[in-house]
């Protein structure tokens, strides 16, 4: 099979990539990681970069000239799908356009309830019973794009802020991986 190439965009910790780069080392897999973004230094998920010999920028994409560069980047590597992980800058207009129906993300929640930071807490304060994660399309509209695939976790009494991230995240996992295939399928 031939491999697509795409580029994961990352903030933090990275534990979706490093999911994703297992799961890129099965032959049936649909992409091949071959760039990483992070919007700053601080990403320790930047280390996954580093262990698989993965090439990565950092980049502030505030600014125009900075924008342009990434785009050539990209085509240099011959990208065809970005994957955002755990990004936490809103893409510009114009980047979402030059990528059109290219770029997906995953949310910590059942979109579209709980759109937007602090999800977890949202989550509890609502009163929710159940919960989960939502890999979608990315638009202008933030967390709104079109869905991919969901997975669920009951919300047990005693479920704190950390227990739930843990829970969900351990869907994410396998949640993004699933939506990639089903992109190819
Ligand atoms: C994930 O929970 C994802 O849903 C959200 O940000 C978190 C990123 O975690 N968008 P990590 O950087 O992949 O560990």
């Amino acid at each position: 099979m031939v491999k697509k190439n795409a580029c994961v965009f990352i903030s933090g910790s990275g534990t979706n990539l490093k999911a994703l780069i297992k799961s890129s080392r099965n032959y049936n897999f649909p992409i091949n990681i071959k760039y990483i973004v992070s919007n700053t230094k601080k990403a320790t998920g930047l280390r996954f970069a580093r262990l698989y010999k993965i090439p990565y920028v950092l980049i502030n994409l505030k600014n125009n000239l900075k924008t342009e560069q990434l785009f050539k980047e990209l085509k240099k590597h011959n990208i065809s799908i970005i994957c955002l992980a755990g990004y936490m800058k809103v893409l510009k207009k114009k980047f979402i356009q030059r990528f059109k129906n290219k770029i997906i993300n995953i949310h910590p929640s059942l979109l579209p309830k709980h759109k937007g930071l602090d999800t977890f807490n949202r989550v509890l304060k609502a009163k929710e019973k159940i919960t989960g994660c939502t890999v979608h399309y990315v638009t202008d509209k933030l967390d709104s794009g079109k869905i991919i695939l969901t997975k669920k976790i009951n919300i047990l009494p005693g479920d704190d802020n950390a227990k739930l991230k843990i829970k969900v995240q351990n869907q994410e996992y396998k949640a993004y991986s699933e939506a990639i295939y089903s992109i190819y399928r």
